[in-house]
């Protein structure tokens, strides 16, 4: 019997193009291949981003003051966290991320790193909204939202999690997200179809996961990467294409692909810098301070009510 929770999923395979969220990139396995994306010499955000806050750490946190209620949403491997723990000295942590066992174990990393930091760990998906436990202060939260994965959502989308992000804080609250801004076409699609193929198998093992969530029967060998900037939509998008006529079953349905038909798995939006301070602003933040690279590839922004 299929779960009522995974009817997007099949709902999304029937379509024409057919089409899967990317939150199921993020099994086990999916996780530990994005941490390997964000070590690719032409994967350019993470690095960029790290040597940003780095470069900016003194201001960004006079911006954004100490003692803060500190949540990161995607936590991930919570590296970031760590690094901004060390720097801001916020009062706790909260950590949420979809994939909860993995996060689990980086929150433990966590506190094992800076003793005597209250470090929680909360399973959450941001795009059902995320409720904090009511034992977390409201006064003082600082969001935290870098990796640049708000570009994962379409601009409406985006807008409508930048509102809750905003609804989660108070007046005196803020929000330190990272955007990844448009450049040259060639740097974008080398970060999305890495020379090593760790970004296909990423792609490829949303299948593997689907396989175990809606009971498929993908083959993982009869589907070919697809990644290409859309510069009308200013987008990468990640497809995954069929090899050959094939057929997948799952419990309760199916459908045919046609060899060269797409799953589209990934939107990843380059929003120029002023256009995301106009969402920021339609979400409620009207404040922004951004800090950007050299190359003008990444910017670190700080947003208040
Ligand atoms: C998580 N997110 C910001 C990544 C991105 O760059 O859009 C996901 C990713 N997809 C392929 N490579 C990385």
């Amino acid at each position: 019997m299929l779960l009522p929770r995974y009817t997007d999923i099949t709902h999304g395979l029937a379509r024409r193009p057919a089409h899967i969220s990317p939150k199921y990139f993020y099994d086990q396995r999916g996780s530990e291949l994005f941490e390997a994306i964000t070590r690719l010499p032409e994967y350019y955000p993470t690095r960029t981003e790290t040597a940003l806050m780095r470069q900016h750490a003194q201001a960004i946190a006079r911006a954004v003051g100490p003692g803060r209620v500190l949540v990161e949403l995607g936590a991930g491997n919570c590296q970031k966290a760590r690094a901004l723990c060390a720097l801001i000295r916020p009062a706790c942590f909260v950590g949420v991320d979809i994939s909860d066992d993995f996060l689990e174990e980086a929150v433990a990393g966590l506190r094992a790193a800076l003793p005597g930091l209250d470090a929680r760990a909360l399973a959450g998906d941001l795009t059902q909204g995320v409720d904090l436990p009511r034992d977390i202060p409201r006064a003082g939260r600082l969001i935290f939202y870098p990796g640049s994965s708000i570009g994962n959502f379409d601009p409406p989308q985006a807008v409508e999690l930048l509102t809750h992000m905003r609804e989660l804080v108070d007046a005196d609250g803020g929000l330190l997200i990272g955007i990844d801004l448009p450049k040259d076409v060639a740097v974008l699609e080398a970060a999305y179809d890495d020379a090593a193929g760790v970004t296909a198998e990423f792609n490829r093992n949303m299948l593997r996961h689907i396989n175990r969530l809606i009971g498929s029967d993908f083959d993982t060998d009869q589907w070919l990467h697809r990644a290409f900037f859309n510069a009308r939509d200013s987008r990468i998008e990640m497809h995954l294409e069929a090899r050959e006529d094939l057929q997948v079953r799952w419990s309760g349905g199916g459908r045919f692909f046609e060899r060269g038909e797409r799953i589209h798995t990934e939107n990843s939006y380059k929003y120029p810098l002023p256009v995301f301070t106009g969402m920021l602003a339609r979400a409620g933040f009207s404040q922004a301070q951004a800090w950007t690279d050299e190359r003008g590839w990444f910017a670190v922004v700080h947003a208040r009510p």
